[in-house]
């Protein structure tokens, strides 16, 4: 029986992963300059980590985690998302009293038990950040003018910043009792999801994406119509900030977040390119969950992006980017060439450069089918007569010339010819 890959689950091969290197790369040039280092998190964690803080009563910790009994009986699970993990880590490692903010980035796979569909998988990746320890809203403004910088720096156009305010302790109670009574009116219009749901989490009903639900939420009250006056204020301020950044935005009334631990601003990024799951990121302020897994108060803000969604729309110029295809190929015809083509390959890799060959030494047809395979800059031909004479043939794979190049002047030629290196 030939074992495949699990459903949900995606190699990412080595002829697409230049594009993944390229927007890390993006990431660990752009997040530094506001301040954020990266972390590096384990793949699983205490399961009661992520019950506790992203919610019990969550789609994510009601049906999706990967939880498992570990040989010695303890309860573990492959993470779901990483602000649960930043925040244990802050807290076990007392990370408190950071000259500044602590700020923080994370990169890497995130599990969760879902339908698989187009950009929905069941181990995805994510490129997260995580500001913590200030409750100032030029917080929330400055980390998504940075998402959107990002987005920019990647070409990404098309796309929709919504934000929307989750109001704070003091006001979401009375709400979400509100919001309740309210949706009770409506009780047989609704899909069956939020039918069994609305009890437990009434603002899931805002966001559900069917019609039937859609259509009622626009009716339903909104929750920053009755924020306290401090969460109010704090909105009128992240708006206004985003506005002075010319950051252009959307106030979405019906933005709730999957995940229970947000208050105050909440927001995400949508493209319309990207079909059913048109979300690349999402996050928000979450100013208790510090507390909550026993830390001292530490207000945070932070998002997550999704990088297989985040792929598929780039619109990637493979000049600029690395893909990494050979600087030079070597053509050997005959026997002297394949210890001179092993020796001249290792004497340019130690200079640096990226050089591939033919193994099987087949005809000069065959060999320089495979050069133009690679994508190569430049292939040299390695024959009897060029061995004897010093005098290697470089070829010029982009405009066909040909030039005798000296053995050793060969690197300084390559270096001239190959752009980035
Ligand atoms: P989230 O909205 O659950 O937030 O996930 C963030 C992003 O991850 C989504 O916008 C989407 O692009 C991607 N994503 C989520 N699930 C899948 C999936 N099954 N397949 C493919 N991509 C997916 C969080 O995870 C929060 N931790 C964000 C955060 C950080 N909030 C504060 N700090």
């Amino acid at each position: 029986m030939k074992i495949q890959s699990i459903r949900g689950v995606k190699d990412i091969l080595p002829d697409e992963i230049w594009k993944w290197q390229y927007i890390e790369s993006i990431a660990h040039n752009i997040f530094p300059r506001y301040g954020f280092k990266e972390i590096r998190l384990p793949i699983f964690e205490d399961t009661r980590l992520f019950s506790r803080s992203i919610g019990e009563t969550t789609d994510i910790v009601e049906k999706e985690m990967y939880t498992f009994q570990d040989r010695g009986g303890d309860s573990i699970t492959l993470r779901p998302e990483g602000t649960a993990s930043v925040v244990r880590a802050y807290v076990e490692h007392k990370m408190y009293n950071p000259p500044s903010m602590l700020k923080m980035f994370y990169i890497g796979p995130m599990f969760r038990y879902e339908r698989p569909q187009a950009g929905r998988l069941r181990q995805f990746n994510q490129i997260g950040v995580e500001a913590m320890g200030s409750a100032s809203p030029v917080v929330d403004a400055e980390v998504m003018t940075m998402l959107m910088e990002f987005f920019k720096a990647l070409g990404l156009t098309d796309i929709k910043l919504e934000i929307n305010s989750l109001g704070s302790q003091e006001c979401r109670p009375k709400y979400r009792k509100l919001l309740k009574t309210e949706i009770e009116q409506h009780l047989d219009q609704l899909c069956s999801n939020c039918k069994n749901r609305y009890q437990r989490n009434p603002l899931r009903v805002l966001d559900c994406k069917t019609e039937q639900c859609g259509k009622i939420a626009e009716g339903l009250p909104k929750l920053i119509d009755h924020l306290d006056p401090s969460s109010a204020e704090h909105f009128s301020e992240v708006r206004s900030l985003l506005d002075s950044a010319e950051s252009s935005y959307s106030v979405n009334p019906n933005l709730v977040r999957g995940l229970d631990y947000y208050n105050r601003t909440a927001f995400e990024v949508t493209s319309q390119n990207l079909g059913a799951q048109n979300a690349i990121c999402g996050g928000g302020r979450y100013d208790t969950l510090v507390e909550e897994l026993d830390g001292p108060s530490t207000p945070c803000f932070g998002f997550a992006l999704g990088l297989e969604r985040l792929v598929s729309l780039v619109p990637f110029d493979e000049a600029k980017t690395l893909k990494k295809n050979p600087d030079i190929f070597i053509v050997c015809l005959g026997e002297e060439a394949k210890t001179t083509g092993f020796k001249i390959a290792h004497e340019l890799r130690l200079k640096g450069f990226r050089v591939e060959r033919d193994y099987e030494m087949g005809s000069m047809k065959s060999q320089m089918r495979k050069a133009n395979k690679t994508q190569c800059r430049l292939t040299l031909i390695l024959g009897e007569n060029e061995i004897r004479s010093g005098k290697l043939i470089l070829k010029n794979m982009e405009t066909g010339e040909q030039t005798e190049c000296p053995a050793e002047e060969l690197a300084t030629e390559i270096a001239k010819l190959s752009v980035d290196s």
